[in-house]
């Protein structure tokens, strides 16, 4: 939520912060700015509306130097105009800041300045910093940071630049990401590792509570209270060719037709000589008999598999909780209990905090993440790599499949721990594991021309509804949430059965159905409630077997999917023709697929 990035070395500051913006900009896009230092002031360029529209603005006023700041936004408070656009300056024209996170107590902090005679020019929580830095600067940018922290309330991570002080970036955090980067002779910050390619060779998490000084050619960090830290650098290993649309019309395209080779490779690295690799997780699986699995958005949904997964290998309880929920009901913890926080970006401000209300009542926590520097990975005693890539898109669907295989085989690990599963239904579940690559790439291939077609057909429609059972009701749930989110078509997921309890009052000719009728042990009833839709004149979109000629009679179209040799595993399959079928709709509507209105990628705010 929100992007920020810096820059210091010998290179144009300028350009190598609006590449950064690009790669950020999936944590939001509704404004955006940068500041450069230089000859001793501080040069803001910031505008409302998408990159594009910074872009016009840099090239309408140009302005180059080799430090900067920048900022790419998701409004929290204050609309996304031009004045609310970060970086924020004091009104002496100290000090510029980025900032991502919320400053809670801002309020009261700004009464407090204004009673000090600061005049303020947006409507954010973030300029009380720069007010703030501006008063307690006194030449030295680090003191005047450690000197502010303590008055901030809320999560952080800031950068700011000082007017005098050309060639020097300061930065601190607390509870939202920033990264470090170096490289020869200069040094970057960002919120994620894209935005530190290609300059950066090296990065650094930062930890809470640090205070960073950059220059280009050090970067010296140290804690609130000063007391030096070693911050420790690690190679970076993103190729720049992951972070790059390549032949693809958007990134959600390419990240959907990536999904074979990345469940291969997560694939390769969880099977050894035909036998299952077992990650340590830093606790005794044994024991567990209770997993509570904590989530938002798509990463919910695997979640509802993964308690479909657990249930049958292991034979354990599982619940399945909203983060933003769970975080502030008063759960019962219980000693043989795993809460297992799934997280794409392991950034999720809920979801973070649901791990740590865990921790505090001494519960293991095992996380699901994609992004291994992630806060969510650092502070889970283990984690279950998703080894997707970086996704870009919004809308997630690469790491929702390897989510969904990861589960999969966390189910296996969980089972066998427990001595409740056989060398040979092990056996038949890795056979089945092994031929789903290959299952994934025929699905696509074999639904392409039907989806593009159906989408044709149904693009103009204003709602749609998506019904399935068992693990496809799961399915129904995320291929609404796709259409909703890039498509903006008003769509709903629902458990088949329950559907002639209210929801089928809104069956008509004008509403299109998907109905998820994979030759599974409720095919027969899915049928049945097809046939329900079809007596109120409804137009179904059928998804099953390529072969399964009950449904195609049924059904207007059919989206046909390969039938994996493990039925459980189904889910993984069906939402490919609904992930390009959203795909599709959004784009004959017009809409941004990778950018999609209001959204976010990692939603870092409450
Ligand atoms: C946002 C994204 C969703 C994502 C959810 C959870 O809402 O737009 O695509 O599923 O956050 O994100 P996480 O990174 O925790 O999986």
């Amino acid at each position: 939520m929100c992007g920020i990035a810096g820059y210091v070395g010998p290179k144009g500051a300028e350009s190598i912060l609006t590449v950064a913006l690009e790669r950020l900009k999936y944590r939001g896009y509704d404004s955006a700015g940068l500041c450069i230092v230089n000859d001793g002031d501080l040069l803001l360029r910031r505008a409302a509306g998408r990159l594009r529209e910074l872009e016009h603005e840099l090239a309408d006023h140009p302005i180059s130097g080799n430090c900067g700041i920048a900022h790419t936004r998701w409004a929290t408070h204050g609309a996304p105009t031009s004045e609310n656009a970060h970086p924020h300056k004091d009104g002496d024209n100290t000090v510029a800041v980025v900032h991502n996170g919320i400053i809670e107590n801002h309020e009261q902090l700004r009464r407090a300045l204004e009673a000090d005679g600061a005049v303020f020019n947006s409507d954010t929580d973030t300029e009380v910093i720069p007010h703030l830095l501006a008063r307690a600067y006194q030449g030295d940018p680090v003191a005047a940071v450690r000197e502010i922290l303590p008055k901030l309330e809320g999560s952080y991570a800031f950068a700011a630049v000082f007017a005098d002080q050309p060639g020097r970036i300061v930065a601190a955090r607390h509870g939202s990401p920033l990264l470090l980067g170096r490289g020869k002779g200069e040094s970057l910050i960002a919120s994620d590792i894209p935005a530190l390619l290609p300059h950066a060779h090296e990065y650094c998490p930062m930890e809470d509570g640090w205070v960073v000084d950059c220059t280009g050619q050090r970067i010296v960090v140290c804690s609130a209270d000063g007391t030096p830290v070693e911050a420790e650098f690690k190679p970076i290993e993103v190729e720049i060719t992951e972070v790059s649309m390549g032949d693809y019309d958007s990134f959600m395209a390419k990240e959907i037709a990536e999904q074979p080779e990345i469940l291969q490779r997560l694939l390769d690295s969880r099977l050894r000589n035909g036998d299952l690799v077992e990650p340590d997780l830093g606790i005794d699986l044994k024991t567990i008999n209770h997993v509570v699995f904590l989530a938002c958005g798509t990463s919910w949904h695997a979640a509802m598999l993964g308690k479909r997964f657990l249930e049958h290998y292991a034979r354990v309880h599982v619940e399945v909780d909203i983060s933003s929920e769970y975080r502030y009901r008063n759960p019962v913890a219980s000693g043989d209990t795993l809460v297992v926080p799934i997280s794409q970006s392991g950034e999720t401000a809920d979801t973070l905090a649901g791990l740590r209300l865990a921790r505090s009542m001494f519960m293991p926590v095992v996380s699901l993440v994609n992004v291994m520097d992630s806060t969510i990975a650092r502070e889970s005693d283990g984690v279950l790599p998703l080894m997707a890539g970086p996704e870009i898109g919004v809308a997630s669907t690469k790491a929702y499949t390897a989510q969904i295989m990861a589960l999969y085989l966390f189910a296996l690990q969980v089972a066998r721990a427990k001595g409740r599963l056989d060398q040979e239904r092990l056996n038949a579940a890795i056979l089945a594991l092994k031929a789903i690559p290959e299952q994934v790439t025929e699905t696509l291939a074999l639904c392409e021309e039907v989806v593009e077609h159906t989408a044709d057909l149904f693009a103009p429609a204003s709602a749609s509804v998506f019904l399935g059972r068992g693990g496809e009701h799961v399915t129904a749930l995320e291929g609404a949430l796709k259409l909703k989110e890039i498509a903006y078509v008003f769509a709903t997921g629902y458990a088949a059965g329950e559907f002639k309890h209210g929801p089928i009052a809104l069956v008509t000719q004008h509403l299109p159905l998907v109905c998820l009728c994979p030759r599974d042990a409720m095919h027969d009833k899915m049928l049945s409630n097809i046939q329900e839709v079809r007596a109120r004149s409804g137009r179904v979109v059928g998804v099953g077997a390529p072969d399964d000629q009950a449904l195609a009679d049924l059904c207007d179209f059919v989206f046909p999917v390969v039938q994996p040799q493990e039925e459980l595993l189904q889910p993984l399959l069906t939402i490919l023709p609904l992930q390009r079928y959203a795909y599709h709709v959004a784009r004959k509507r017009d809409c941004d697929v990778d950018q999609p209105r209001n959204l976010a990628k990692s939603v870092t705010v409450e």
